[in-house]
């Protein structure tokens, strides 16, 4: 196996890159409690911090557990199509069902989408009827959907999509998702979103099933720390190594703008800034 790197772009990968468990980046309980409870919500955090990295994780820990079929998606693609929903929910769709195929070996969402009912559907609901016939694949197994980048989207495409999720609500688990996760930068109460017509929806209206927003907090300093020793890995131990070293990680959160470098004993390692 090629030895690990430090990761510099785009989500970690425990095999090949040296990391911190992400699932200690989250309350698991919490995030386990609101699935529990068939409840939708958001995660959301600046850039860089993180967030797919632990969606991705999340997705593993609940499909090794096997209570819940979970799938992340990223469903950025959708933004090129900008407020045209029939390209948009497209994107959308077309992301979600090729996640099934590669994260989940499923390749029947594709079927139902390029192939089977889902090619005379609306895309005005399109997207509900993708959940729902994917919900009633394996009832047994609630459907949890990760939905990565979702403000991304704009315009008429995001008011769709946030509509066509709240419509499907009042069916989990049985013929929709038990749970959808909205991850982006913003809160989803914040999106302002234009429509063709010219009104300004805010996403908090489009979307008034959400329960709870998660904000993932930024790398603190011992985390930088323990990510760039490899015999300081956990969150734990760093710290402890760090009281030892004399440093002081209070108020020292670091917001990931700017990479630098430091030296860390006889190591430089690469810093995020302010
Ligand atoms: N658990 C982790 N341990 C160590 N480094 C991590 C971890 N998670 C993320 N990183 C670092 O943060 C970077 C960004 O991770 P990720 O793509 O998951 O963040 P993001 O918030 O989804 O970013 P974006 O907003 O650009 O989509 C990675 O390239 C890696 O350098
Ligand atoms: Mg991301």
């Amino acid at each position: 196996m090629a030895e690990k790197q430090f990761n510099t772009a785009g989500p970690s990968r425990p095999d090949d890159h040296y990391m911190l468990d992400p699932l200690q980046r989250i309350d698991v309980d919490e995030v386990l409690a609101l699935i529990e409870a068939k409840r939708y919500f958001v995660l959301h955090a600046p850039r860089q911090t993180g967030k797919t990295t632990v969606l991705l994780a999340l997705m593993q820990h609940l499909n090794t557990h096997g209570r819940y079929r979970a799938l992340y998606a990223n469903i950025e693609t959708a933004q090129a199509a900008r407020g045209n929903v029939e390209r948009g929910i497209q994107a959308a769709c077309s992301a979600i069902a090729r996640s099934a195929q590669v994260y989940l070996g499923d390749a029947r969402l594709d079927d139902w989408l390029l192939r089977g009912e889902g090619r005379a559907i609306e895309a005005e609901e399109k997207l509900s009827r993708l959940l729902a016939h994917w919900s009633q694949l394996d009832p047994a197994h609630p459907a949890v959907l990760l939905l990565d980048e979702v403000d991304a989207l704009v315009g008429d495409t995001l008011i769709s999509l946030l509509r066509q999720i709240r419509a499907g609500y009042a069916q989990r688990p049985q013929a929709f998702p038990q749970t959808v996760v909205l991850c982006g930068v913003r809160d989803v109460r914040d999106y302002r979103i234009h429509s063709g017509g010219g009104d300004i929806i805010t996403g908090g209206s489009a979307f008034n099933i959400k329960a709870e927003s998660l904000r993932l907090g930024n790398f603190s300093r011992e985390e930088t720390v323990a990510c760039s020793q490899p015999d300081l890995r956990t969150v734990d131990r760093a710290g402890a190594w760090m009281q030892r070293s004399g440093i002081n990680a209070n108020g020292m959160n670091a917001c990931r703008a700017t990479r630098t470098t430091e030296q860390v004993g006889s190591r430089t390692v690469g810093v995020w800034g302010m």
